[in-house]
């Protein structure tokens, strides 16, 4: 029987109740499929950092790097809790942390309307919805460089340095193109922003001609990004694969989430492709302080989120069979929450899946 060892960071609001929930579906899938989960748990996030003063360690990234993958919930606080957790530290000492200091740089997001999901776009559906973004996720301007002068002062300045390296735009592109082959897709896009940064978006679209003309068979195009939020909106039908920088693959998928049900659905998988080190896995959507501790949460980003780990790991029948699942359990209104129009809880939500995956 083979064996998963995983890290479990629920981190903060939602997090834990979605994990949870997340956690509850990997086990049955393994009963099913005939895996074991060996869990470790780390309790990382807002409530440790307030009581011992750590965040992710280089020790802690070792350890958590010889796991075969990492569940991840979400971690940041409500601006209250600013007072006492200075702003961003979470999200950039524990989640950024990992990603850059594991080298996942891929961060692939379906954009997927499931069936019986509504979109808020009218005249599309599970047809027309269905896209993957590839995020860049270790470069741009989530590196954290640049600083103060004179700060607090009228004169200040502030700098925000995007690094963008040829290899690391290379490595995604090609990652890119292998997952329009892998899913079957004919077109990647790639969407930056040439017209004004022309220097570090001029390396993508040099680099991004380059590995394109490696694969023939798809078709390479290009976006402003500002244009891709309009014809995600206009037009989604269009799109097969797009690669964009750090940046504005966060805020491209969110605008992804939206069109196809919201933050409750959003999945995503942090990967080094190369397997030297763990791959986490994590909804799209953040602690959410507005809903948490109450049972609203949609576990099922969360539970996307880990068939994408169940794919990664080798189980790949478990993934499927968790995906369709979700699905069954989705169309039927009494077992969805809240934010697609049901009543269910986030544990009754979690409970419909593992009863429709049976054992
Ligand atoms: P958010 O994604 O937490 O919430 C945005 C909206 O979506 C809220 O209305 C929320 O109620 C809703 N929502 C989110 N998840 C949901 C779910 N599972 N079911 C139903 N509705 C859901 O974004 P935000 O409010 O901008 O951020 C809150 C905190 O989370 C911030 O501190 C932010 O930095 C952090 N954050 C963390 C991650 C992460 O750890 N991966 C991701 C995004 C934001
Ligand atoms: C996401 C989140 C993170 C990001 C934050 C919390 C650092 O918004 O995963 O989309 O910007 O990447
Ligand atoms: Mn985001």
């Amino acid at each position: 029987m083979s064996e998963l060892n995983i890290a479990v960071m629920p981190g903060d609001g939602v997090g834990p109740e979605v994990t949870a929930e997340a956690w509850k579906v990997l086990t049955a899938a393994g009963e099913r499929f005939g895996f074991t989960l060996n869990r470790s748990d780390w309790p990382h996030g807002a409530a440790h950092y307030l009581e011992t003063g750590k965040t992710i360690s280089d020790a802690d990234l070792d350890q958590l790097g010889g796991h075969d993958a990492i569940l991840f919930g979400a971690v940041g606080v409500e601006p209250a809790g600013m007072a006492k957790i200075p702003q961003g530290l979470l999200e950039t000492e524990i989640l950024l942390k990992m990603r850059f200091g594991l080298d996942q740089y891929v961060n692939l997001r379906p954009v997927t309307l499931l069936p019986g999901v509504n979109t808020p776009l009218a005249g599309q559906s599970s047809e027309t919805i269905n896209f993957t973004v590839v995020r860049e996720n270790t470069e741009g301007l989530y590196c954290g460089q640049g600083g103060f002068l004179y700060k607090g002062t009228p004169h200040e300045v502030a700098n925000q340095i995007e690094v963008t390296t040829r290899h690391g735009v290379e490595r995604v592109i090609r990652y890119a193109f292998e997952t329009a082959k892998r899913e079957g897709r004919d077109r990647v896009t790639l969407v930056a922003k040439t017209n004004v940064l022309r220097f570090a978006h001029d390396l993508w679209a040099r680099a991004f001609r380059e590995v394109a003309s490696e694969f023939s068979d798809v078709t390479a195009d290009y976006q402003h990004v500002d244009a891709c939020c309009m014809y995600m909106v206009t037009n989604p039908q269009q799109y097969g694969v797009i690669v964009t920088t750090n940046m504005f693959g966060d805020i491209l998928t969110d605008l992804g989430a939206a069109i196809s049900g919201g933050m409750g659905v959003a999945a995503s998988g942090n990967l080094d492709p190369e397997r030297r080190k763990a791959s986490m896995f994590e909804p799209v959507h953040g602690s959410a302080p507005d809903i948490a501790g109450q049972g609203k949460a949609n576990p099922t980003a969360a539970i996307l989120s880990a068939a994408m780990m169940l794919d990664h790991c080798g189980q790949p029948d478990a993934a499927e069979a968790v995906r369709k699942a979700i699905a069954a359990a989705l169309a039927d209104a009494s077992t969805r929450t809240g934010d697609l129009g049901g009543t269910a809880s986030t544990s009754a939500a979690g409970d419909a899946v593992v009863t429709t995956m049976g054992s």
